[in-house]
């Protein structure tokens, strides 16, 4: 029996508390992370193993999580591939030439993760090391339909023409460039779990964009595709949908292990209609942090009643925003570790 607090509520096991981390908890709301940050530019950062793990450990040192997520990002994944990534000042990610069209997902290439993401095993080790058994350490990849959408699109924030413009026009091209992903994010995520990653997240980020049937068409058999295919022995699954209130029925027949609820959802109903099969994650509102330490704490005490003493994992229902004073992170983590306190 997996013996971490997160472990064992991912399988729905007892525990003495609900565990807690934060998406995106290694990142700029804490001056430390931007101290290394000052030194490195992003991509630098991930492709570094000492520079991820020491930015990974340190919201467990500085916030007390109870899980370390490595650091990198969902779109490191496609350079290997063929797809050239930079980050802009300012600006975000951004691929100079994204997927055009059939020719452009001939020249992906699927790749051997240890070949070309060798510094992400490196990374993973590293923290392994370094957590020394305090935590567990947790891995992640995109899925492969928010992968697509950032290959076709080539940035953020322009809408979903072009990706919902082949759903359309080239469905079967479109699903040629899932496939390839699909299988790209299997071999990435079972490299992740050799090299020490101990749960896997995948974020479908943009999924939240597609009606139930497009999602039950497009996106949720390459998902299922890639959970199907994983070495989870041991290792649970973690789906998370930034905007997937609508989908929740879609994400329990994916054969995760638990599903991750951005903050609009209900997650005392889902405990409901879910919960005998899955344990959930989440799913305070990011910018609950700009509260009190009193009204962070009446917010955490609400979501811990609807989600039940087993099965939950507390977390945000996205990532934390980088003006967010680190002490109320703390605050927060510290509630839930309060709060949730049995015996
Ligand atoms: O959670 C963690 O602490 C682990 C590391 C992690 C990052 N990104 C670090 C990061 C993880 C798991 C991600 C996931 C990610 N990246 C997602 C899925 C989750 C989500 O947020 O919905 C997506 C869509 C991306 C793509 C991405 N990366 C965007 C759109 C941006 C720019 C927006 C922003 O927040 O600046 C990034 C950059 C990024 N990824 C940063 C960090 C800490 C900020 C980079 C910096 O330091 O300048």
């Amino acid at each position: 029996m997996p013996d971490h607090l997160l472990l064992r509520a991912a399988f729905r096991q007892p525990v003495e508390r609900t565990p807690v981390w934060m998406m995106r908890q290694a990142g700029r709301y804490l001056p430390e992370y931007r101290a290394v940050r000052a030194k490195a530019d992003f991509l630098t950062m991930c492709k570094t193993p000492e520079l991820a793990a020491e930015v990974s450990l340190q919201p467990l040192d500085l916030i007390g999580v109870d899980a370390v997520i490595f650091f990198s990002d969902i779109l490191t994944m496609l350079e290997p591939m063929g797809l050239e990534l930079v980050f802009e000042k300012g600006g975000g990610p951004r691929f100079p030439e994204p997927i055009n069209g059939p020719e452009d997902i001939e020249r992906l290439h699927v790749v051997d993760p240890a070949d070309g993401l060798g510094f992400v095993g490196d990374a993973l080790a590293l923290c392994r090391k370094q957590i020394d058994g305090r935590v567990p350490l947790l891995g992640f990849s995109g899925a492969p339909f928010t992968l697509a959408t950032y290959a076709i699109e080539g940035c953020t924030g322009k809408g979903f023409n072009k990706v919902k413009h082949w759903y359309y026009r080239e469905p079967k091209t479109l699903a040629t460039l899932l496939e390839k992903l699909a299988r790209q994010v299997t071999s990435y995520l079972n490299y992740q779990i050799a090299s020490g990653a101990q749960a896997v997240q995948l974020f479908d980020t943009w999924a939240g964009t597609l009606s139930r049937e497009d999602y039950r068409t497009i996106a949720a058999p390459f998902t299922r595709q890639v959970i199907d295919r994983l070495n989870r022995d041991g290792v649970p699954v973690i789906i998370y949908i930034n905007g997937g209130d609508h989908l929740v029925d879609e994400m329990a027949q994916l054969g995760a292990d638990v599903l991750s609820l951005d903050w609009r959802t209900d997650i005392g109903a889902v405990k409901q209609r879910h919960g005998q099969t899955h344990a959930l994650q989440g799913n305070l509102d990011p910018c609950a942090l700009y509260g009190t330490e009193e009204r962070i704490r009446l917010e955490v005490q609400r979501i811990l009643d609807a989600a039940g003493p087993t099965g939950h994992i507390f977390n945000l229902g996205h990532g934390i925003h980088p003006d967010v004073p680190p002490e109320n992170a703390r605050a927060m983590v510290r509630a839930v570790q309060e709060l949730s306190r049995r015996s």
